[in-house]
């Protein structure tokens, strides 16, 4: 286990960065954050080490102290309006865990069913709202696309194996998580579309609480485990035979670098709960626009699209901005 932590290339001042045209993406990779791994020979995630759980919810989603990024382009009002969002989305998380830890106390698979069910929709919101961003031709990178995708894929694989589990076998069960995620979906929507930065700090919220459940759950129950079969969708999704969509979701890691071994129960959660972190690094590398890449993508070939064609970049921070954007400086969208 050599991981210790990720590191950032560059300086969180992407928000400042107009993307004109792709041909200027070589001026910027030096400026893009992007997450790397600093040693390369381990098993498994050490998320300690690279976020602090236990620091939830003082330090989630800003700097190291917990304090908002000190971008260049913050001034009071925006420092006081990070606070705001952060202050609001751990307001909504901790009611939220409230209510699961009073429904669920007792019945681990029913609450992660739940957990898992609501953990997919904000990643097919944000996959949402960014096809809608691609019709207007306001914002068009693969990457974000992809990785969603893949986040989403994975957040399924984890709603599949807890299904197999047992956790869906009640009726009241299905109908709170299938209910809360409707909610969800069209809350986080409308949140991503207003601030992408405020979405992507709730799911780190979100995603932070999904670490910690699992974290516990192992440590309690660890030795049962061991005697226990893995689902056959498990072993299945870690250890089958393509894995693309896994090695996607993981934007701090290279290709190939993590290959689960599956022999019982306790491994599939070891792997769960390191999805979630790899999760909560991603959401939280994502609050500073414009930072997420693919794992698969070429540095040398991020300023093309899929064909191979540079495209026109237009640098809008949700809806609002772009809006903003048009009106104040059409050039910048019909570029
Ligand atoms: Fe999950
Ligand atoms: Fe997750």
């Amino acid at each position: 286990m050599g991981l210790h932590g990720v590191r950032f290339r560059g300086q969180p001042g992407a928000l400042s960065f107009h993307y004109e045209y792709a041909g200027r993406a070589c001026l910027l990779k030096s400026c893009r954050v992007r997450a790397t791994l600093l040693q390369e020979n381990e098993e498994e995630v050490v998320v300690e080490k690279s976020f602090a759980p236990k620091s939830f919810p003082g330090n989630v989603g800003g700097g190291s102290n917990g304090e908002p990024p000190d971008d260049s382009s913050s001034n009071g009002l925006e420092k006081w309006v990070i606070k705001l969002e952060q202050s609001v989305n751990i307001l909504l998380t901790d009611s939220v865990i409230k209510i699961l830890d009073t429904l669920y106390h007792d019945r681990n698979y029913a609450r992660f069913f739940v957990l898992e069910t609501i953990a997919r929709v904000p990643y097919f919101a944000f996959i949402s709202v960014l096809h809608m961003y691609e019709s207007f031709g306001w914002w068009r990178r693969a990457d974000y696309m992809k990785v969603h995708f893949a986040e989403s894929w994975n957040e399924m694989h984890h709603l599949l194996i807890m299904e197999e589990l047992g956790g869906n076998a009640w009726w009241f069960d299905r109908f709170l998580a299938q209910h809360i995620a409707i909610f969800y979906y069209f809350m986080t929507v409308l949140m991503y579309a207003l601030s992408p930065r405020m979405a992507y700090h709730f799911s780190e919220c979100v995603e932070s609480h999904a670490y910690e459940t699992y974290d516990k759950f192992i440590k309690d129950q660890g030795e049962e485990l061991k005697n226990l079969p893995a689902p056959k969708i498990a072993v299945d999704y870690y250890t089958g035979g393509d894995l693309y969509l896994f090695d996607e979701f993981q934007t701090s890691r290279e290709p190939n670098t993590r290959r689960p071994k599956i022999d019982n129960l306790y491994d599939v959660f070891m792997n769960i709960r390191d999805d979630e972190a790899e999760h909560c690094k991603t959401m939280k590398a994502c609050q500073t626009h414009g930072s997420l890449r693919s794992p698969h993508t070429n540095p040398c070939d991020e300023s093309e699209d899929d064909t191979g064609c540079p495209v026109p970049q237009a640098d809008c921070i949700g809806i609002v901005d772009c809006i903003k954007k048009s009106v104040t400086d059409p050039q910048v969208i019909k570029r």
